[in-house]
């Protein structure tokens, strides 16, 4: 199965769901974007030498882990559940000693994404479904005020995307929508990909 050959390749653990004990919380739960996803955005996106990608809820590192072994480009992950991003810290040192790497740009950062403050370089924001939509709309916000501070062109990748999403970037944000990427080895219709730009 991909999803342990991969991961055994990388050399991390990145497999399996944690949920939050509040089922109820506008946090939602640990869980991998798959790896035939990522490849279904490597396939149909090109990514920059130059950019930096902040995975807005990293989980266990994996987005932030293959991105950037299969394109070298900076990673940041922020992250609001302690157990998780231990485990991202183990993934990392992991890969980075299987791999016989000393400083991949790759970083994680315990943070909610209400409160991180988007680095001037970062402009690449992948989100897989990590919170309820109105924590989305700080998060956005967040972006679009650091857009106004360094004015920079900013890539949204948005895996799994919910409907409130969708509505809330298409009717109440500059954002617009630039590309909608299939997954076709998912069953699954809605697990597609959109990237909007600004
Ligand atoms: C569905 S997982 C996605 C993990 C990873 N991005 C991936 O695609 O493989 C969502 C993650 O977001 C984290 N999360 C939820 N709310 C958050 C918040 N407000 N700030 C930062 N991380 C958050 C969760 O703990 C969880 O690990």
């Amino acid at each position: 199965m991909i999803e342990i050959r991969t991961d055994r390749e990388l050399g991390i653990k990145t497999i399996g769901i944690r949920e939050w004990r509040d089922r109820n919380s506008v946090y939602n739960r640990c869980e991998p974007t798959p790896y035939v996803a990522l490849d279904a955005l490597l396939a149909n996106y090109k990514f920059n030498p130059k950019d930096h990608l902040l995975d807005v809820g990293c989980g266990r590192g994996r987005v932030g882990i293959y991105l950037y072994h299969k394109t070298k480009i900076r990673v940041t992950g922020i992250e609001i559940n302690e157990t998780t991003l231990d485990e991202a810290d183990s993934n990392l040192a992991t890969y980075e000693f299987k791999h016989s790497l000393k400083h991949t740009p790759i970083q994680w950062v315990y943070s909610s994404a209400e409160q991180y403050e988007i680095e001037p370089s970062q402009n690449v924001f992948y989100f897989f479904n990590p919170f309820s939509v109105q924590i989305f709309k700080k998060a956005i916000n967040n972006i679009l005020i650091s857009h106004k501070e360094h004015e920079r062109p900013i890539t949204l990748i948005i895996y799994y995307p919910i409907g409130e999403y969708q509505t809330y970037l298409k009717k109440s944000t500059p954002f617009k929508l630039a590309a909608h990427i299939p997954v076709p080895e998912l069953l699954d219709s809605t697990q597609y990909i959109l990237i909007y730009k600004l």
